[in-house]
């Protein structure tokens, strides 16, 4: 699993690594790369980051307010990037210390008194369950090193990654017995009979079977017998099983159940808005500058919470935003070299005037874009199918929904419309063409029209979020002004 195995090389690299060596001048220039860097971070880019000052990072860490960020900086892009990557370990798993608490409790108490178990972890991707076993294997381990407990073995796999579904019998046999004897018994057969009999082995074996799914789906016979394993005699098994579905517990423990071996169920719920948010927020903090506009992580986790509460998502949108961000920035430098070429040549050759311009952050526009595009519902591809007055309508109902927080009349709607269009010296359309258009949107869904003896009074009220109409229309050039 490679994403795992990255985790693994920044935690130990973060183990190893001694203090960075004190530095005396903080001073640098705006566009250098800053002189504080986050543990994690700074821990995973160690070569480059040698010389950082320690105090200066404690400093950054407690100042309330820090420096907007440079992305000009290939520096600061990278730690960025780095610090929202998602095969980077966070420097501690939030909003899942309960869960993590139970499992390691679970797993503590298997190990003191040499009892085998089962547990069963559920919950939707991107939930943290695989992040949080990795913690809790590491905290087991600690804890029987300290308590001078017999270290338990550990084979942690992703099923997903078996050829045959019952060579995961051959791996938890390989734990126990590395030399491979050989025998005519199959692997499983071996295994029940070890565990059927009394052994002086102490150590007991912790399994952490990621993505179980795989073998309900492929081979229950495999999943049965694997949690059997947990109820023989003198079982040494610690069986952790993992897996994404929700519905799974009820589809398989029952059969568990019957067969004397349910497993406790620990469900890792999606995460809400404000965890998400959390979770984002840590992971920047690790950084000495700002780097998003607080309205736009808020915006991500809002609608990140909405969808399904996946933190993959959550960090994958952030990412493009920033990309948004980038070719903005791009664009607008070349923008302004075009300007400067034909007002001076020669000052073109140059662009001094780029480098002095100063840095904003990632903003809401930015996150809307990204999510767009990663949440493309079918209201979006709607709206943005509609005749261009058809959605100037909407972003003008939307604004006055925003503004009067409560319903209006089409003759209102209409006024804020002609508003938009001479905003933008687009001749409006009459009203009657206007009422018709609107019942065209009320057909669609898009908003609903009351009834009323004038069409003037017809009372207009929302019928969509007003984020899907800020995410179809964001990309279209007219409309970028209007919803900032
Ligand atoms: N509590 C958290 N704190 C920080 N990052 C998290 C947290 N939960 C999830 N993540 C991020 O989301 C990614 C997906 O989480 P993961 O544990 O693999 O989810 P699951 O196994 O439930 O599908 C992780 O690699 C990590 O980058
Ligand atoms: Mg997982």
């Amino acid at each position: 699993m490679p994403a795992i195995a990255a985790k693994r090389t920044i935690a130990s690299h973060s183990h190893s690594h001694p203090s960075p060596p004190l530095r005396k001048s903080p001073r640098r220039s705006p566009n250098s790369t800053p002189n504080s860097t986050p543990n994690v971070i700074r821990k995973a880019l160690i070569p480059q980051f040698s010389s950082l000052s320690a105090p200066l990072v404690d400093r950054c860490h407690t100042a309330a307010v820090k420096p907007n960020w440079n992305p000009k900086d290939g520096e600061q892009l990278k730690m960025v990037r780095l610090a929202l990557h998602l095969s980077t370990a966070p420097s501690s798993v939030l909003c899942r210390e309960e869960e993590q608490n139970v499992v390691l409790g679970f797993c503590k108490g298997c190990v003191e008194h040499q009892k085998a178990g089962s547990l069963y972890i559920c919950g939707c991707p991107g939930t943290g369950k695989t992040l949080s076993m990795e913690k809790v294997k590491d905290q087991l381990l600690n804890w029987a090193t300290e308590a001078g407990l017999p270290q338990p073995n550990v084979l942690s796999l992703n099923c997903t990654t078996l050829a045959n579904t019952s060579d995961i019998f051959i791996k938890i046999l390989d734990l126990n017995q590395p030399q491979g004897k050989k025998v005519s018994a199959t692997p499983l057969q071996q295994l029940q009979n070890m565990y059927s009999q009394k052994s002086s082995i102490k150590n007991m074996t912790l399994i952490v079977a990621d993505e179980l799914d795989y073998l309900i789906t492929k081979d229950r016979a495999v999943l049965h017998d694997l949690f059997m394993l947990t109820t023989f005699p003198f079982s040494k098994c610690i069986l952790i099983g993992v897996a994404n579905a929700i519905d799974l517990a009820d589809r398989f423990l029952p059969r568990l159940a019957s067969l004397n071996c349910k497993p406790i169920v620990v469900n890792f719920r999606a995460y809400s808005k404000d965890q998400i948010l959390k979770i984002l927020e840590e992971r920047l903090n690790e950084l000495p500058y700002t780097v998003f506009q607080q309205q736009a992580l808020e915006l991500c986790a809002r609608k990140v919470a909405a969808a399904c509460g996946d933190m993959r998502n959550a960090l994958c949108i952030c990412m493009n935003a920033i990309e948004m961000f980038e070719a903005e920035i791009r664009e607008s430098a070349c923008n302004l070299n075009t300007s400067l070429e034909e007002k001076s040549p020669n000052l073109a050759a140059a662009p001094d005037c780029i480098e002095k311009r100063e840095f904003d952050v990632v903003r809401t526009d930015h996150m809307s874009l990204s999510l767009s595009k990663t949440y493309r519902s079918p209201v979006v591809d709607t709206i943005q199918a509609l005749p261009h007055h058809q959605q100037i309508i909407l972003c003008s109902s939307m604004k006055r929904f925003l503004g009067a927080r409560r319903d209006i009349n089409l003759g209102e709607l209409y006024k804020s419309y002609v508003e938009l269009c001479k905003s933008s010296i687009i001749p409006p359309a009459g009203i009657l063409e206007f009422s018709n258009m609107c019942r065209v949107l009320n057909d669609q869904g898009l908003i609903k029209l009351g009834q009323a003896r004038e069409d003037k009074l017809r009372k207009v009220s929302p019928k969509i979020d007003e984020g899907d109409i800020t995410f179809a229309l964001q990309g279209i050039r007219f409309f970028q002004n209007c919803l900032k």
